[in-house]
């Protein structure tokens, strides 16, 4: 294999057993689930990368963290440990606690983007797009090329194109339209779980600071972003993943967090600052959404957790596992010759549905089909990231077409990683049997998750 194997520094304390329903049940559940993996019930699934979202496995000091929940409804001190480890890690002042990460992403939309504002951003994410525009943005894309070529090499697919960015801030300029930050996600998701580099950053940072405009960033996978400016970029090698987060930070103006990626919790997000006016601004607004400022949504524990889980995530030997291990699934399938977005991500492989179903056409959803069709073979539960995901209206898609293998933290054995590459591999021989789809119903907004669809004959 090559690749460098980083044991887990950590053992098993608590197992929860896991198991392979029949093939001829699978077929049924795929049906009833109308070939939309996230309708598919838990208990049919067996190996489940669906998401590396809130599927860790917590530490011993997590759960003894869990029993230690203050659940004052103002002013626990589990809220403090949290400010505390978010100071510590991260270096911002001022943090806004919220249930997850979109409501995160509610928030900082609702309190800086008004009607008619762009927002430049790398690419998109999900959740983070809808809020932009449901508070009356505009989303720009000022992605680099390469992060929607998935055979490009390019070690910084998450960097932001600055003339792209220059341009967009010029036309705002000239247009009379408002730029209220700019929107930088940490290991770019949709691209394939690809880092910006430091050095990007900078340029960056250097813009928005000539322009006078904030830049937040998406930090919910910055650990992993960290982690391969250690091992890609000149001058970082010897710096520890927690010195890169910290400079990280330094450069923008805040974060967005889902809490339940690199930090290790089930459940849980936030907003720190530097801005106190913002600050103040965005705390009038988690009481009306979210709870109180001093929790946020989520329970003591869940903050006690979530404290704890900061501290875990910049362990330098854990993130080499957690990220060795994706890339050990990546590379049996990469040697096997099955089509995959390189360089190889920090959360998840993803195949490229374009090339592995190269005979069913984008609109018959070739990812969505290779969902099912990986998991009636194998039990095993994926993502699209494709047409479904991506397209938005009636707008024109040619985009990435994409299968997310996500990768939960601490959570499955390397003969798990055996058992997928197989299966996939096994399934990629006999790709011509894949049927396209038909799409049956869709809601209006984030429609992936809901979405029904049938097969076409
Ligand atoms: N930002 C990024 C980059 C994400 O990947 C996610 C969630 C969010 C924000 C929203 O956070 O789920 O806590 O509300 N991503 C999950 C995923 C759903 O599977 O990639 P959330």
């Amino acid at each position: 294999m090559g690749m460098n194997i980083t044991p887990p520094p950590y053992k098993i304390k608590v197992i929860e057993p896991i198991k392979i329903i029949p093939v001829q049940e699978r077929v049924k559940a795929i049906r009833v689930a109308h070939f939309n993996t996230f309708l598919l019930q838990s208990e049919d699934v067996f190996i489940d990368l669906l998401t590396d979202s809130g599927t860790s496995a917590m530490s011993d000091n997590q759960w003894a963290g869990i029993m230690l929940g203050d659940e004052a409804y103002a002013g626990s001190k589990n809220f403090r440990h949290l400010e505390e480890a978010i100071r510590e890690i991260y270096g911002f002042p001022y943090i806004v606690p919220t249930h997850q990460g979109r409501g995160a992403e509610h928030i900082m939309s609702q309190a800086l983007i008004k009607k008619g504002d762009h927002v430049p951003n790398n690419l998109y994410f999900t959740t983070r797009r809808a809020h932009q525009e449901l508070a009356g943005g505009e989303w720009c894309d000022v992605s680099v090329p390469e992060a929607t070529d998935p055979e490009s090499v390019y070690p910084f697919k998450g960097n932001i194109d600055l003339s792209s960015l220059e341009q967009c801030i010029k036309r705002c300029n000239d247009t009379g339209s408002r730029i209220p930050y700019i929107s930088m996600e940490a290991s770019l998701n949709m691209a394939g779980g690809q880092p910006f580099s430091l050095r990007n950053l900078h340029g960056v940072r250097s813009l928005a600071s000539a322009y006078n405009i904030p830049l937040y960033i998406d930090a919910t996978r910055l650990v992993e972003n960290a982690y391969f400016i250690k091992q890609r970029e000149e001058h970082y090698a010897e710096w520890t993943v927690a010195r890169i987060v910290k400079k990280i930070c330094s450069l923008c103006d805040g974060i967005t967090v889902s809490a339940k990626k690199d930090a290790l919790v089930n459940i849980g997000g936030f907003i720190a600052l530097r801005d106190r006016q913002v600050f103040e601004r965005m705390r009038e607004m988690v009481v009306i959404w979210e709870g109180l400022h001093t929790y946020g949504g989520l329970a003591g524990r869940d903050l006690e957790a979530l404290a704890r889980g900061i501290r875990e995530m910049v362990d330098d030997d854990y993130i080499a596992s957690r990220i060795g291990q994706v890339h050990y699934l990546g590379e049996l399938l990469k040697e096997a010759g099955v089509p995959i977005v390189v360089p190889i991500g920090g959360h998840a492989v993803f195949l490229d549905a374009k090339r592995f179903c190269a005979h069913i056409p984008q609109n018959m959803f070739p990812a969505q089909a290779l969902t099912a069709a990986i998991y009636v073979a194998s039990g095993v539960r994926t993502m699209e990231r494709g047409i479904v995901s991506g397209q938005h209206g009636n707008e024109r898609y040619d985009g990435l077409e994409l299968v997310r293998l996500a990768i939960p933290r601490r959570v499955y054995f390397r003969e798990h990683m055996d058992y997928v590459a197989d299966s996939i591999i096994t399934l990629y021989k006999k790709r011509a049997s894949i049927k396209g789809l038909r799409m049956m119903y869709a809601p209006k907004e984030l429609r992936f998750f809901q979405a029904r669809f049938e097969e076409i004959n």
